[in-house]
């Protein structure tokens, strides 16, 4: 049988890895400042992360979501108190699209309406409505194409004003700082306007912090930047640190009923030692404070390039755009310098995601290297 042949491969096989590096089968060492597309959250095969995840398979790998799972409330409690949201409820499932699809369904479910609010440039996930509220016509089918979304310029709040009042929203989903699109984000005033202008309306606030969450930004969760609550918060990638998990975080003003939501697979045993394993290695080494140190030395050491137009994201979710496109330099950085970044829709821009403990000479060694590669060019 051969694979479904839809991604464009780089010819290289990691086959072991440890912090921020990995290893190819030829025992060639890589930098990865993409953290296997922004999940790697507390460093590849972190001891604590093997040995909890070690000894909850060995007790108990997987029971359905019909019996007691006391790591589910465990996970919730320590995620309330890290995150400071400790008033909203968690629903656990398997990834990004599938947290956006329950929050988009949890809006619909309160407020009896269907059409979603989403901004140019977004991502949201794969699935039916995660999909259709993504701005990329080429990855929705016909089928996707029923769900009722309108798409908006972010930071502008007039256009949002005029949609939110024809009365027929249930939802608008944001991206805490863009990911795919290329780190564009809405400014402290456009979020704070967005919560009002919702509030008034009664349309439910999701904050899809699939990408932007779990320290990535700087503090816990990238809205957090700007003082807002938002109703529904989604996240995923840095759970489980590669185990696959996604979360939805949801606020009182949505009253949970049995039935409403469901999963076979989402808060299994072994997915919540990998994200219970993920907030304690996060809080036993301040990994938060960490990248905001290391962020800001990623800024002062990228000043020294001059093709660099701008940067653009927080904290260590960061795009590096340039005027001209960054393909054969992304392909020169992993080929001749061993060391992975990340692309975007926006092809100007070399996207860093590294895990969260990348260190300083870490930096160091990104950016003599890029100096170099552009000295090519
Ligand atoms: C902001 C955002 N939302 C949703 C998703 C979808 O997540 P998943 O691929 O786990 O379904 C992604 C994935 O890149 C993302 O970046």
């Amino acid at each position: 049988m051969n694979l479904f042949n839809v991604y464009p491969l780089y010819d290289v096989t990691p086959v072991r890895a440890l912090g921020c590096h990995v290893w190819d089968e030829n025992n060639v060492k890589y930098l990865d400042l993409y953290g296997g597309h922004g999940v790697i959250s507390i460093g590849h095969t972190h001891p604590d992360y093997v040995a909890g995840l070690t000894d909850q398979l060995n007790k108990i790998g997987f029971y359905s979501n019909s019996v007691q799972n006391p790591l589910q409330k465990e996970l919730a409690e320590k995620l309330g108190k890290i995150s400071g949201c400790d008033d909203y409820d968690l629903f656990l499932c398997n990834s990004g699209a599938e947290a956006n699809e329950n929050a988009l369904k949890l809006a619909s479910f309160k407020t009896g309406k269907k059409r979603v609010i989403s901004f140019s440039n977004s991502f949201h996930g794969r699935t039916s409505a995660a999909v259709a509220a993504t701005d990329n016509p080429k990855i929705n089918a016909p089928l996707n194409l029923q769900q009722e979304v309108t798409f908006l310029p972010l930071n502008q709040i007039g256009p949002l004003k005029k949609e939110l009042k024809k009365g027929d929203v249930c939802a608008v989903i944001i991206e805490g700082i863009q990911g795919v699109g290329g780190l564009d984000q809405g400014s402290t005033e456009f979020f704070k306007d967005l919560e009002k202008l919702c509030n008034e309306n009664e349309v439910i606030l999701i904050l899809d912090e699939i990408q932007s969450g779990y320290g990535r930004s700087g503090k816990f969760f990238a809205f957090q930047h700007h003082g807002i609550h938002p109703d529904i918060i989604t996240i995923a990638k840095g759970m489980g640190n590669g185990f696959p998990i996604g979360g939805v975080l949801i606020s009182d003003k949505i009253k949970a009923e049995y039935g409403m939501l469901g999963t076979t697979f989402g808060g299994n045993h072994l997915a919540c030692a990998a994200a219970i394993c993920v907030l304690d290695v996060l809080k036993k080494e301040n990994l938060i404070d960490h990248v905001n140190i290391v962020s800001a030395y990623f800024l002062e050491r990228i000043k020294e390039i001059p093709q660099v137009k701008k940067v653009k994201g927080k904290g260590l979710m960061l795009g590096v755009e340039f005027d001209f496109e960054v393909a054969g330099i992304r392909k020169k950085m992993i080929f001749d310098k061993h060391i992975f970044t990340g692309g975007a829709a926006n092809k100007n821009l070399l996207r860093i995601l590294p895990p969260l403990s990348v260190t300083k000479k870490d930096i160091d060694v990104f950016v003599d290297a890029l100096k170099e590669v552009l000295s090519t060019e």
